[in-house]
């Protein structure tokens, strides 16, 4: 891969660093258009990121028009967090995404902050013109000049409308439309959906401790429904970024209504994570199924991914009813370090976008993530991995000519004689840094081993200071191992997405060589194939 990035590093030393008080964050100057090559190193290849600059959350994902939206939390004048702007891109495919103009710009009632987005189908709002239904975007306005001050209600929520599928955006002269009556420090990102059976708008907001429910006839007048939360889930952070919504479960005709919160910090490998709740919603109030009751009682939760870096997962709305998937995305890192990696031109990219089903599983019900069936449009030449007994290390480079820096790779092993056996994907290179990624029968976890894998001196204390781990939930004798690896990252989907992790890596140089482990004993590769991926940017 070419390295472009010599230039630009004395670019920014001439420039200086200069500080920033927003949020404590260091800020640095950003490269001009014209030294992007989108090649640079850590650059992931077939993931969302921006040009240039700082992203954080995905925001305000729609379908519209054949169109699948990906607004994102972005600050344009620098490649470190500072006032949020919302970035465009749109996907056809939901695998090659187009760069678009900053659609939202901080004004004189805040930065604009995370929210949702909508097609207004009946033209509530009367935003719609020519017949046609606007599209509307609801976000938190963040004032801070009101949080320097130590005012407690800096955070309101606002709505801006598009007549012209997402290019352009006009603000409500009204906003805000929620303001903060009850002076909540934390009162933000928005999540509007339509429910049909009380024929109304709701949004959920989170709100510190808890969620909280609002309903409106025309997502400008807003009251208070009902809140949730504060008896359940892990509270070991602030709750941010919640989405509400209705989904089948897998095999019957019954339908639950899921919850996602997010939480920084307090993730199940410390930091921002995304947990759920399953239950149903009447238009008014979320309730707790009891069958999930006991894993997300206080203190305990379910968690979407178990990886150090999903955090700020949300769906898209509007897919069409024919498709029928509930679709999400999250930003692929962790606050813990998000500011620090070490990217110059950008910072941070989204994860893949990713499938739901809602399970009855025997320990319950739970979430399945998949990856979306479109990126198999990404596969280049694929290899086909004999079956075999592994002991040790088997070199797939060396036997097949795989290169695993942009790759995807599906595995199964036998675990009927398993015991004792650490079974694993190790990426190298000819620095001799390592990243394994696989299962540990010993323990029945699933671990990532970043701690040999290239820089991690940004974050000494947080980044790579032990495996990551997560529970096997499934007993299955099969384990189903679906890999991604691009760049500077891995997302794994175990048995068939009971059990997702997603996880960073900096190596100085990139990954070029792959092995498959098994440690301890013995597993016999039952089916494996791997692909070289192609990258998405011109
Ligand atoms: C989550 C978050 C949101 C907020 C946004 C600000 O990562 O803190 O709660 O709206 O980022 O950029």
């Amino acid at each position: 891969m070419m390295r472009n990035n010599t230039l630009f590093v004395l670019f920014l030393g001439a420039c200086g660093l200069f500080l920033f008080a927003c949020k404590g964050k260091v800020e640095t100057p950003a490269a001009p258009a014209t030294m992007l090559t989108n090649t640079e190193q850590h650059r992931p290849q077939f993931h969302f990121s921006p040009a240039a600059h700082w992203m954080n959350d995905p925001n305000g994902m729609v379908f519209y028009e054949g169109e699948y939206h990906l607004f994102y939390q972005y600050y344009p004048d620098s490649s470190v967090w500072g006032p949020m702007h919302w970035g465009h891109a749109v996907s056809t495919d939901l695998a090659h995404w187009e760069h678009l103009p900053i659609a939202l710009y901080p004004d004189s009632l805040g930065f604009i902050f995370s929210g949702s987005a909508v097609i207004d189908w009946n033209n509530t709002t009367g935003f719609g013109k020519d017949g046609k239904p606007p599209m509307v975007a609801m976000f938190t306005l963040h004032n801070m000049p009101k949080e320097k001050a130590g005012q407690k209600d800096c955070e309101t929520q606002g709505i801006a409308y598009s007549n012209d599928r997402g290019r352009t955006w006009t603000k409500f002269s009204g906003n805000p439309v929620i303001s903060n009556p009850e002076k909540d420090r934390d009162f933000r990102d928005p999540k509007v959906i339509w429910v049909e059976n009380s024929k109304q708008w709701v949004v959920t907001l989170a709100v510190g401790d808890h969620t909280e429910f609002w309903g409106s006839p025309d997502l400008k007048k807003w009251e208070h429904l009902s809140d949730f939360g504060k008896e359940y889930g892990v509270h070991a952070g602030v709750w941010e970024c919640p989405d509400l919504f209705p989904i089948k479960v897998e095999g019957t005709g019954e339908q639950r209504w899921v919850l996602f919160v997010n939480i920084n910090p307090g993730g199940p490998n410390g930091g921002s994570a995304t947990q759920y709740f399953i239950g149903n919603f009447d238009g008014k109030t979320f309730t707790l199924d009891p069958d999930v009751a006991p894993a997300v009682a206080k203190g305990h939760a379910l968690w979407l991914d178990e990886g150090k870096d999903n955090y700020a997962s949300v769906s898209w709305s509007d897919v069409p009813k024919s498709d029928g998937r509930r679709l999400f995305i999250g930003w692929m890192s962790n606050w813990e370090y998000a500011n620090k990696v070490p990217t110059t031109v950008w910072r941070n990219a989204a994860t893949l976008p990713r499938s739901l089903t809602l399970n009855k599983t025997e320990a319950g019900y739970r979430l399945f993530a998949l990856p979306v069936k479109e990126l198999e449009a990404l596969r280049g030449k694929s290899y086909e991995i004999p079956k075999t007994e592994i002991s040790g290390l088997l070199d797939l480079s060396k036997n097949l000519g795989f290169s695993p820096a942009q790759s995807e790779m599906t595995l199964e092993f036998d675990l009927t004689n398993a015991a004792g056996t650490n079974l694993g994907v190790e990426l190298s290179n000819a620095k001799g840094e390592t990243y394994r990624i696989g299962y540990d029968a010993v323990k029945n976890q699933f671990y990532s081993d970043r701690t040999k894998a290239g820089d991690h001196a940004f974050s000494p204390e947080k980044f790579a200071t032990g495996l990551h781990t997560a529970p096997r939930v499934s007993k299955d004798k099969t384990l189903r191992l679906h890999l991604f690896f691009d760049v500077a990252s891995v997302e794994l989907f175990a048995d068939n997405g009971a059990t997702v992790m997603t996880e960073l890596y900096f190596p100085s140089e990139d990954f070029n060589q792959v092995k498959l482990v098994a440690e301890g004993g013995k597993a016999p590769l039952t089916k494996g194939t791997a692909y070289q991926i192609q990258r998405i940017w011109k």
